[in-house]
């Protein structure tokens, strides 16, 4: 069976679809949106060597004729160096206008080919075919495409939608379980900012979700992909709401980036975020310390890391500073209420806020 949310963006709405073992459909559901016969499937070796039969073979079937492009797998190579990769086989396989681009992986094979989509030849369809939790259920749903540059992370970027986001949880049974929880810290995230249901609902599901029993994976990337589907429709360019899903992300973007890109995964670092960012919550009185237990302890049982890397303050509050949210030098905290809820605070003195999550 396949599940179907609605991105609901007017000439540019697609669909989700979720189901188990649906990748070898691929070829018929491109063919159902008109998607360009020539494409390019652009992957990974990793991932590629896993699934790229199938998806070869599923659009072959469906009369596709297919450049593959395999670029070097890891964070650290979400950069313009590998963006260049894909430019110059684009161009030296003569794409054009009329072809377009599939994402087979996690979240930097999708944010690189959506970012190569929204700029090569001014702009050629995609879709995700997202294969790592956390692509799963945030980062191919929304448009939002990235490299990062030294200096920081996901500076260089668009917003652009993909035409279809097809998620076959099945492909999350090869995935190494620290990555399965790096994915799990993104739908805690959406329990917290926005369904405290949800967030009770995977305080009782925590063990099948860790185990990768299907119809618990699968709902809980339907409900994430319907919270982000949501909050994307009222505000698609990050003007308001769409703020409130950078929860614990200003502090794991630093995590990220002190660290060197890679060796903390994307989710770890927002899982550790989320915790200063609960914390900074209780102390503004937004929520009481209990519910900053439960987010560690619901964290903690996904084997997720909850305390900040041992980085000075001031190293902490240099990355931060350069943070795609700072506007003139202030920054906007995305914090918890309760929990459930989320309100944005605007932060003047950074160091004052995070000197107490630090020593504390
Ligand atoms: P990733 O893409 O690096 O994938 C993690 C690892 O899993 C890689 O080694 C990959 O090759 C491997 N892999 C992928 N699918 C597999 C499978 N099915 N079986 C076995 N191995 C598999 O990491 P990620 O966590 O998916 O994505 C992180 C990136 O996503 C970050 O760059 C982050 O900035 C970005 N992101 C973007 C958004 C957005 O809205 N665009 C949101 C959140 C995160
Ligand atoms: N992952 C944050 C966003 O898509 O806005």
């Amino acid at each position: 069976m396949i599940e179907k949310i609605t991105v609901p963006l007017g000439n540019r709405s697609y669909a989700i679809l979720v189901g188990a073992d649906i990748l070898a459909t691929l070829g018929s559901k491109l063919r159902e949106i008109d998607f360009p016969q020539r494409v390019a499937v652009i992957s990974n070796p990793t991932v590629s060597q896993l699934y790229g039969d199938v998806v070869r073979k599923s659009l072959r079937a469906a009369g596709h004729d297919i450049l593959e492009i395999n670029l070097p797998d890891g964070e650290q190579y979400k950069n313009q160096q590998t963006l260049g990769l894909i430019y110059d086989e684009l161009i030296r396989h003569n794409f054009d206008r009329s072809t377009g681009l599939i994402a087979l992986g996690g979240g930097v094979i999708g944010d690189m080919v959506g970012f190569a989509a929204a700029t090569f030849l001014r702009g050629i369809p995609f879709v995700q075919v997202p294969t790592t939790l956390l692509a799963q259920v945030d980062s191919s749903v929304g448009g939002k495409t990235a490299v990062n540059h030294p200096l920081g992370k996901n500076l260089i970027g668009a917003f652009y939608q993909p035409e279809l986001v097809l998620i076959d949880v099945a492909t999350l049974m090869t995935l190494d379980p620290r990555e399965v929880a790096a994915g799990l810290a993104e739908v805690v995230k959406y329990g917290i900012i926005k369904d405290r249901s949800f967030f009770n609902w995977l305080e009782d599901n925590y063990l099948p979700l860790q185990q990768r029993q299907i119809d618990t994976l699968i709902a809980a990337v339907m409900r994430s992909c319907q919270i982000k589907s949501d909050i994307v429709e009222v505000d698609e360019k990050e003007g308001s709401v769409r703020a409130f899903l950078n929860y614990g992300h200003t502090f794991g973007h630093a995590i990220e980036f002190l660290s060197g890109y890679g060796q903390w995964k994307h989710g770890e670092a927002v899982a550790i975020g989320m915790v200063a960012a609960a914390k900074i919550s209780a102390q503004q009185g937004l929520c009481e310390q209990a519910d900053v237990e439960r987010i560690i302890a619901l964290l903690k049982s996904f084997n997720l890391p909850v305390d900040p890397p041992d980085y000075s303050l001031v190293d902490y509050v240099a990355a931060m500073q350069r943070d795609k949210k700072v506007k003139h030098g202030t920054l906007t905290l995305v914090l918890n209420q309760k929990i459930g809820d989320v309100k944005l605070l605007t932060v003047p003195d950074i160091s004052a806020v995070f000197s107490e999550i630090l020593t504390s």
